[in-house]
């Protein structure tokens, strides 16, 4: 088999986003534009994969360190165009046969699928370079596709081309395969343009043409090859990664009852007979299990949901786990380091903050319970709250199984309320309290009767 290497065009500035971040940094559906163009060519087995970075290379190259172990970079100091951008990678290159796929890190749509076809027919073919080329009903701002006898003979970028020539609505992806072979030495001799005096790599396709060597072209959907170049064109971009990911969703029997408004991130799990009502939003690395119900408004962050959880309207949980058949919300924020164990219950206006809940506890309303462990089967009262912070740094609340916790309780921490324990509504508990006692930390009532009578009358005759 040809060997095969692949180089990613991510050095431009990308202007027209105006923004402080590097273009192919920008995020769609969770992830970099350049992670998406990544893993279209992860099939490809490349023997070698390297991004050419220019523009905030250290940022770029850090975003993906994280990412990407066995990505190479080269450095492009000045953008002086797509073919001096290629051009970078070769002392990398040096020596090496075969293909090399170029991508653009702004052209994040690109299928899997559509790169091995690419990578097929060039080596099938034979030929000096191969296009990926799409047709557009908008090709407004692409190179466009100039062919004579049906054979591609040139690109003409947007800005060269005559009236006839923009009328012509087969463009460029600014996706490639190339033979190694002839390629350096040609993009050596791809004349400048323009005025910034850049080398556009296109130019090296009419030089082929010219010199009688085959230049194939492979014709892809035209929503795959789309370029982002502009913040609407990023929105635009969004909205087909997220139509893709949710066909495949329901495609594995997901319910989503309006796809329109369901913001799922392209690596997020959901598991079959889930049901996603409108407006929900799951990102990153969430994982959701079988036969959840995920109400409107929830936002679901790098977290684990198990089967069978019930998440009610406009909760929000963050790098947390959710276990089987738990209850969470409406109104219920769980923060990050959070564990509601099984058949828990997370209800109205409840915070939890690196707290556990084992199995089958419950915190139903209005409570605050943070850097807590609270045992299986405890029941919070409403309006609990653990008093973690004294100022200066946090401590730990520990509550057993089985304690029941009444109503309006401050549990100022460090503290432990051991196993079955029962503390009194409204207590401020400030000490541990053993194993099945009663705690009462609370003032006691008292009553004066007639008295609210006589206030009453007070009142009145002062007005
Ligand atoms: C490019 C193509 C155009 C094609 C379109 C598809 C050229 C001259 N034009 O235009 O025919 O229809 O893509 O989206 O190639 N880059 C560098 N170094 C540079 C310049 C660019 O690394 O010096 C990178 C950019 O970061 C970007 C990619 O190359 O990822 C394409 O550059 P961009 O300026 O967006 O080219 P387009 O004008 O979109
Ligand atoms: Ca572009």
């Amino acid at each position: 088999m040809t060997a095969r290497h692949v180089l990613v065009l991510a050095a431009g500035k990308g202007t027209r986003m105006r923004s402080s971040r590097p273009k192919v940094l920008h995020r769609l559906a969770g992830c970099p534009l350049v992670e998406h163009v990544l893993r279209a060519a992860d099939p490809l087995a490349a023997a070698s994969t390297t991004l050419v970075v220019g523009h905030q290379a250290e940022a770029v190259e850090r975003e993906l360190a994280v990412s990407r172990g066995a990505l190479g970079f080269v450095r492009q100091e000045r953008q002086l165009g797509t073919a001096h951008a290629v051009l970078q990678a070769e002392p990398m290159l040096a020596g090496q046969r075969g293909t090399l796929i170029v991508l653009t890190g702004d052209a994040p749509l690109v299928s899997p699928g559509t790169a091995q076809a690419l990578a097929e027919t060039h080596e099938r073919t034979g030929a000096a370079a191969t296009v990926l080329t799409a047709t557009l009903e908008r090709p407004y701002g692409y190179g466009r596709i100039v062919r004579r006898g049906g054979r591609l003979a040139e690109v003409v970028e947007e800005a060269d081309a005559t009236p006839a020539q923009r009328a012509l609505r087969e463009v460029n992806s600014g996706i490639y395969a190339f033979d190694l072979a002839p390629l350096f030495a040609a993009l050596r001799a791809v004349p400048e343009a323009g005025p910034k005096r850049e080398r556009y790599l296109p130019g090296i396709l009419r030089r082929y043409r010219e010199q009688g060597l085959d230049v194939e072209t492979v014709v892809a959907a035209a929503d795959e090859i789309r370029g982002i170049n502009s913040r609407h064109e990023l929105a635009e971009a969004g909205a087909l990664m997220r139509h893709r990911k949710n066909e495949e969703m329901m495609a594995a029997g997901v319910t989503i009852v309006d796809p329109a408004t369901a913001y799922v991130d392209v690596d997020v799990d959901v598991g079959p007979d889930t049901v996603i009502h409108p407006g929900v939003i799951l990102e990153g690395r969430t994982s959701i299990g079988a036969r959840c119900e995920l109400h409107a408004g929830v936002r679901i962050v790098n977290s684990v949901v198990g089967d069978d959880v019930t998440v009610n309207n406009h909760s929000v949980i963050i790098d947390a786990e959710v276990a089987s058949a738990a209850r969470v919300g409406p109104f219920a924020h769980i923060r990050p380091g959070s564990t509601v164990g099984a058949e828990a219950k997370v209800g109205n206006f409840v915070e939890l903050k690196k707290a556990t809940l084992g199995a089958g506890a419950k915190a139903g309303h209005l409570s605050y319970v943070g850097d807590a462990a609270v045992g299986a089967g405890a029941n919070i009262g409403a309006g609990t709250i653990t008093c973690n912070f004294d100022g200066a740094v946090k401590h730990r609340t520990t509550i057993g199984e089985d304690v029941f916790v009444g109503s309006g309780t401050q549990l100022v921490a460090p503290v432990t309320v051991e196993r079955g324990a029962y503390v009194a509504a409204g207590s401020c508990i400030t000490d541990d309290v053993p194993a099945d006692a009663l705690a009462l930390a609370r003032a006691r009532q008292v009553n004066k009767p007639e008295r609210a009578a006589a206030l009453r009358n007070k009142i009145a005759d002062s007005e």
